[in-house]
């Protein structure tokens, strides 16, 4: 009896590492993961003649993070914008664990919306620097803005691009001004929850020195600093008071939701995520049937 079970056990065993195996196998030559480091994204042309511009949102995360990455899916997945055409990608380091080779390929196979950067994870090492600096190099296609989002932040995506409708396309840097009461977004710097830059900010990030030489350090404040010391950013966007941290978490950077909201900071807890999907209605057209 004992013996059998051995037999069963690994028989099974085997089979799911033949399967592991097979997937690997299979992916290997359609997905190179690693060498090279950057996934390579190819831009789908679906512009319509009512989409004026286009958008890269890139939410910062970390590999291991599937979980998030799957949510964050879904609730992209519900939105859209009538005058944008907006992407959606997840952007983390290198990977370091032989199964995200494998849980990641087949995340890259099933929604290609995943950059790999040639980086180690680590907090304020340089990652936002080599997000923006390498984009020119892998798109095939350039996008008016690139946003820059944490994996904790809820944006809606159409208040989003009509806040950016009017503003120029040339030298702006947008978002939520740091310290947290500040109006002025000549000073300082735009809070890493979520900021936008032009796409030649972008390509003077990728070539310039002053970025290069100043990667270490928090990475919202760097961004900053560049700008500054580049004497970039003449075109400046602080978009208070509907980008904001979640209700009660971060002093007077929170405050209630308000319905005009681009982006809401700050969500760990499943309770929070709830509470701002039902505030902003995202699910409340979708009719749940019975199956009888
Ligand atoms: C990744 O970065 C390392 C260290 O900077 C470099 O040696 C290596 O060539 C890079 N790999 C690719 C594929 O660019
Ligand atoms: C993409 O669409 C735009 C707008 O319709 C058009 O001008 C452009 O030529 C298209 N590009 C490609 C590669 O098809
Ligand atoms: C960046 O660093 C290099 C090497 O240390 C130096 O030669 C260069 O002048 C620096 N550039 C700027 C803009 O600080
Ligand atoms: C959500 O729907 C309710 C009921 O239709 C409406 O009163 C409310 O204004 C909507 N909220 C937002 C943020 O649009």
């Amino acid at each position: 009896m004992l013996r059998l079970r051995i037999i069963v056990a690994t028989l099974s065993a085997l089979a799911i590492l033949l399967f592991l195996f097979f997937i690997l196998f299979s992916i290997h030559f359609k997905s190179p993961l690693l060498p090279p480091a950057y996934t390579t994204i190819t831009f789908q042309n679906k512009s319509s003649p009512h989409q004026q511009f286009s958008l890269l949102i890139g939410v910062l995360t970390r590999p291991d993070k599937y979980d998030r990455r799957h949510f964050l899916r879904l609730v992209y997945g519900t939105q859209s914008s009538s005058i944008a055409k907006i992407d959606v990608k997840f952007v983390f380091c290198s990977l370091t664990k032989p199964e995200q080779r494998v849980f990641i390929a087949l995340e890259i196979v099933r929604f290609n919306d995943i950059i790999i950067l040639n980086c180690s994870e680590n907090m304020n090492s340089g990652k936002t620097y080599k997000y923006f600096s390498t984009l020119p190099q892998i798109l095939s296609r350039q996008y008016n803005y690139v946003m820059k989002a944490d994996d904790d932040v809820f944006i809606r995506l159409e208040p989003l691009a009509l806040s950016l409708q009017p503003l120029s396309r040339f030298d702006l840097y947008y978002g939520f001004v740091i310290p947290c009461p500040s109006m002025n977004p000549f000073v300082h710097y735009m809070s890493g929850m979520g900021f936008v830059l032009s796409w030649d900010l972008v390509e003077w990030i990728g070539n310039s020195e002053i970025p290069m030489n100043h990667t270490f350090g928090p990475e919202d404040k760097m961004v900053g600093q560049w700008l500054n010391d580049g004497n970039k950013a003449k075109n400046r966007f602080s978009n208070k008071p509907v980008m904001y941290d979640y209700p009660g978490t971060n002093g007077r950077c929170s405050h209630q939701l308000i319905p005009d909201t681009v982006a809401v900071h700050r969500l760990k807890r499943w309770e929070q995520w709830l509470h701002v999907l039902n505030y902003f209605n995202v699910t409340k057209d979708i009719e749940l049937y019975n199956i009888v």
